[in-house]
C-alpha cells in the first residue's frame, strides 16, 4: 500500500492517505509529549513498540466483538486503518486512582476505586482537553445520545477485556484513554492502545510500565515499553 498525502500529524502519530479513500496509513513516531506538550522528548523505538502493542490490542478487542479501525499491520511503524471522523472526546476509564484523578479529587495514587470511573475530556489542545460530562457532550453536539450510549458500552466492555488480558500477564490496568470515530455511520474504536495511553503496573512490585516513567522522569522508559511488548506478544 503506497503512502499518499499526509492528512494529519499529531503528537505521536501521522496519518497518510492511500489509494483507497476509506483507508489510511497510521505511522507511529518516537516523539513523546506530556502535560499538553509542555514536556517534550523522544522515546527510542517507541513508535515500533506502540505499533506492535496496538496491533495486538486491536486484534484482541476485535476477536471479542469490539469494532476497531484496525485493518492490518504494514511494517514496523505503520498500520492500515479505516478512515474515521474522530469523535472529539478522550474517553478515560479508571480502575485505580492515578494522574489527574489524584490531583482533582485529592486521593492517594493507587487507591482502589469501589467501581470503575468513566470520564470524558473534550479533545481540544487549545483548551487543555477540559473534563466534561454527558450533558456537555450533548449540548455541544460532540456526539449524539445514541453514540454516547454506544461509546460508554464499548468503553466498559473494553475495560473488562483488557483488564483480564493484562491480569494474566501479571499486569494491572490502572487506567486508559480511548478515542472513537465514525465510519460508514457506525462508531468504532480508533487511535492507539499502548503504554502512551494506558497506565500499567506490574502486580506485586507496583513497577510502572507506561508513560508515567517519561512524564515524571522515573528512568528506564524504553525498558518499560519493551517489557509490556514482550509480555503482550508472548
Ligand atoms: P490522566 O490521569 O492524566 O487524566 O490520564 C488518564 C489516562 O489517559 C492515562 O492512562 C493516560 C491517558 N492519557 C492519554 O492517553 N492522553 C492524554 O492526553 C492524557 C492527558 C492522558
Amino acid at each position: 500500500m503506497n503512502k499518499g498525502n499526509k492528512i494529519y500529524e499529531g503528537k505521536a502519530k501521522i496519518l497518510y492517505e492511500t489509494a483507497d479513500p476509506d483507508l489510511l496509513i497510521q505511522y507511529f513516531k518516537d516523539d513523546a509529549t506530556a502535560f499538553n506538550a509542555a514536556k517534550k522528548g523522544t522515546i527510542h523505538d517507541k513508535g515500533i513498540v506502540n505499533n506492535k502493542i496496538s496491533t495486538k490490542m486491536f486484534g484482541l478487542l476485535e476477536s471479542n466483538g469490539i469494532p476497531t479501525h484496525f485493518v492490518q499491520n504494514l511494517n514496523e511503524r505503520e498500520m492500515l486503518v479505516k478512515r474515521v471522523t474522530i469523535v472529539p472526546l478522550e474517553v478515560i476509564v479508571r480502575n485505580k486512582a492515578a494522574g489527574s484523578f489524584c490531583r482533582n479529587y485529592g486521593v492517594q495514587e493507587g487507591r482502589s476505586l469501589a467501581s470503575p470511573v468513566f470520564e470524558f475530556s473534550y479533545k481540544c489542545d487549545a483548551l487543555n482537553d477540559p473534563l466534561i460530562n454527558d450533558y456537555h457532550v450533548l449540548a455541544l453536539e460532540l456526539a449524539t445520545k445514541d453514540e454516547l450510549e454506544i461509546i460508554k458500552n464499548f468503553a466498559s466492555k473494553i475495560n473488562d477485556i483488557m483488564r483480564s488480558f493484562f491480569l494474566k500477564l501479571n499486569l494491572e490496568l490502572i487506567d486508559f484513554k480511548l478515542e472513537f470515530g465514525r465510519y460508514k455511520g457506525k462508531i468504532i474504536l480508533a487511535d492507539e492502545i499502548s503504554p502512551d495511553t494506558c497506565r500499567i503496573w506490574e502486580i506485586g512490585t507496583g513497577r510502572k510500565l507506561d508513560k508515567d516513567r517519561f512524564r515524571h522522569d522515573l528512568g528506564s522508559v524504553e525498558e518499560a515499553y519493551q517489557e509490556v511488548l514482550s509480555r503482550v506478544t508472548k
